[in-house]
């Protein structure tokens, strides 16, 4: 009675594994297959006209562009609060995708143009220590002369970490008295007592005190 019970059991398992094979073969197009059930025989479809896809709304357009109309913005937008956090990320990413070619200084002097690629401008420089903000995220967003655009690797809150980290780098190699908030460079520390000159006596260690010989 138990071994019938077993083999109704065993034969259950199998007409459900038996289920599963249709989801391995499924009625369905490969990759840029061909299709004759379109005009145009493609089996790829372009989304259908005036839909956008979830995610792909971009109502934002200043996160998404650094644009305010055809001009550069210069504020950082409300989604990437300048703190700690977005400087830190910003000057990891910063050092993986740009400084290869424009140093982690920003001097423009990257390990690739000295093997012959074109040099890119430093940063340290007025024209682009006056840039606003935006220009830098449109510069990684769309390239700019022989330099690539990085849209496709760095998603745009991270392309607006960077910008807040180039403009921290250029405060870095351009900071005057009032930034350091004291004089540059900065007074000798006033002691309270000077001390008389003196080398101060050094301390015995109680065991040697004793007398007694070590084993
Ligand atoms: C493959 C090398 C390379 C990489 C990587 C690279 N750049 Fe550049 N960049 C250049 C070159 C070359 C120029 C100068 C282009 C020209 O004048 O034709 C340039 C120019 C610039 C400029 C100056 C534009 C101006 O007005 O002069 C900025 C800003 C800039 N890059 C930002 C970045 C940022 C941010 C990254 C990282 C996301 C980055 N670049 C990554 C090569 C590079």
């Amino acid at each position: 009675m138990a071994s019938l019970r077993r083999f109704t059991w065993l034969g259950l398992v199998l007409i459900l594994v038996g289920c599963r094979q249709d989801m391995h073969d499924q009625p369905r197009m490969k990759t840029y297959a061909m299709s004759d059930f379109y005009a145009d025989l493609r089996s790829a479809r372009p989304p259908v006209e005036g839909t956008v896809a979830r995610g792909q709304l971009h109502e934002d357009t200043y996160f998404y562009t650094g644009k305010i109309g055809a001009n550069p913005g210069d504020y950082m937008p409300s989604q990437v609060p300048v703190n700690a956090e977005t400087l830190a990320r910003g000057r990891e990413r910063f050092n993986i995708y740009c400084a290869p070619c424009h140093s982690r200084l920003g001097d423009g002097n990257g390990m690739v143009p000295q093997r012959g690629y074109k040099h890119p401008p430093t940063y340290h420089q007025d024209r682009l220590r006056k840039a606003p903000l935006g220009y830098f995220f449109d510069v990684m967003t769309n390239g700019f002369g022989a330099m690539p655009d990085y849209a496709a690797q760095i998603p745009p809150d991270d392309r607006w970490r960077i910008v807040a980290y180039i403009r921290a780098l250029q405060l870095s190699q351009n900071a005057g008295q009032a930034d350091a908030g004291q004089a540059v460079p900065s007074n000798s520390p006033e002691f309270e007592e000077p001390g008389s000159g003196a080398t101060p006596p050094i301390p015995v260690p109680p065991s040697s005190q004793t007398g007694e010989e070590q084993k």
